[in-house]
């Protein structure tokens, strides 16, 4: 087989075969193919698309790249997470360790930043000591002695998946069903959880800005989980605006820790509390998802969260004075304050543009090798739906190039629209397919 004839056949607008898809998953991934024709395939996939049928094979080629685990021997269900990717999406620091506080383990593989959307990862990293490059028998050991554990793609877990997804990013290739879908489900698939819960983002700041595109990943991504034997629920969760107020690796932290201890913006408290009750009940925790939502609120309230977020981080190595006392992290140079220049109502903060410049600020990357910013993002005062009036605060911007301040205030007073007629506030729950 020749990888030149499989990136003709998809650029001829035909159906790989799956051992095509197995010859150009595993050659890739033990570096037999040059990441020119690799990028050439995942270019003709991306403008031709692939049937139900070759997502699949793409995903479970994928997942079987490298090691899949094996959590039975931790004997309870293991029910996992993923996003499709967010603006000021800090939901997997809160989801998770809530959903262990309550006993049920979590093994989660999460990616880093990805175009305009922020990652698991950085945010992790940006706790100083946080370790997210651990070997697998510590990963499983973690699970089994705190009952959480979230770790980079760093493992020989769906290698593949790593490769492609740098690749994706670097040649303007993120947005597709085929690749979304399998990259997400080989990395759920790899990790060993029996169980997935997925976030699917929909709007502005979202990899599927309708409800239609959002619908076909779904069905798509529960298909492989249902053929991979993992029962597979996806919520569907606006992404027009920012998920919360902050937007940025240790200003996200900071807004994790404060939700653990009950302050929580109201559009990220029904994500978490929607994700949360379908976690539970695919644990076999409870069928009542309004109970199960009680049950997460329980365990804000009493601490219980908030203690186990701390447990994690101490257990992969963070320094823990951190989060006791977000005060310690470091802070951007400086700092600049949008406000109204009328009365009126919010009617609109673009969550990709936000996604956008807070990369010009240094938070995310253009390239794979750039280093991050963590201390440099944006917060909002305001969100879609709210009242303003003339010289009320509406953003705070951090940042560390002073040469950056004019341009970024410029910007985000664009981004933040403001109308005379009342807005109402957006739905955040768009939909569930189970
Ligand atoms: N998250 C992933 O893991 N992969 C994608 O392709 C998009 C979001």
């Amino acid at each position: 087989m020749r990888i030149i004839d499989i990136i003709e056949k998809k650029r001829d607008k035909k159906e790989l075969s799956k051992q095509e898809i197995e010859f150009f998953i595993n050659a890739y991934t033990k570096g037999e193919i040059q990441d020119y024709q690799a990028a050439a395939l995942i270019m003709a996939i991306y403008l031709n698309g692939m049937t139900e049928q070759e997502t699949t094979n793409l995903a479970l080629a994928m997942a079987y790249s490298g090691e899949v685990l094996d959590l039975s021997k931790l004997n309870k269900t293991i029910v996992d997470k993923h996003s499709t990717g967010g603006v000021g999406d800090k939901v997997s620091l809160i989801l998770l360790p809530l959903v262990s506080s309550l006993g049920i383990p979590i093994a989660k593989m999460s990616g880093r930043g990805l175009g305009f959307t922020g990652g698991t990862i950085d945010k992790l990293e940006a706790i100083p000591g946080y370790k997210t490059n651990i070997t697998i028998n510590n990963f499983i050991k973690n699970v089994e002695n705190i009952g959480i554990s979230m770790i980079s793609q760093t493992l020989n877990l769906a290698p593949a998946d790593k490769k492609i997804y740098a690749l994706r990013d670097s040649i303007s290739c993120v947005e597709s069903i085929p690749l979304i879908a399998s990259s997400i489900m080989s990395k759920k698939i790899a990790s060993g959880a029996q169980k997935i819960v997925l976030d699917v983002t929909v709007g502005k700041g979202a990899f599927m800005d309708n409800i239609k595109k959002a619908k076909i990943l779904s069905n798509e991504m529960i298909k492989i989980g249902n053929l991979a034997n993992r029962q597979t629920i996806c919520i569907l969760t606006n992404m027009d605006e920012p998920l919360g107020y902050a937007i940025g690796n240790t200003l996200e932290v900071i807004e994790a820790i404060n939700f653990l201890k009950g302050k929580m913006p109201k559009d990220l408290k029904e994500v978490v509390l929607e994700l949360g009750a379908y976690m539970i009940k695919l644990a076999g925790k409870g069928n009542d998802l309004e109970k199960n939502k009680k049950k997460l609120l329980e365990a804000i309230e009493n601490q219980k969260a908030y203690n186990k977020f701390i447990e994690l981080v101490k257990n992969q190595g963070g320094d823990i004075t951190y989060i006791e006392n977000p005060n310690k992290f470091t802070k951007s140079k400086f700092i600049e304050k949008i406000y109204s220049k009328k009365n009126g109502y919010i009617s609109s903060i673009d969550a990709k543009k936000v996604g956008n410049l807070s990369m010009f600020l240094g938070a995310g990357r253009n390239k794979k090798e750039d280093r991050i910013n963590p201390n440099v993002g944006i917060v909002l005062n305001k969100k879609v739906g709210d009242k303003v009036n003339k010289d009320d605060l509406l953003a705070i911007i951090y940042l560390d190039e002073k040469e950056k301040c004019e341009e970024s205030k410029k910007r985000l007073e664009e981004i933040i629209q403001i109308s005379e007629e009342q807005v109402p506030v957006p739905k955040t729950i768009l939909d569930v397919i189970e």
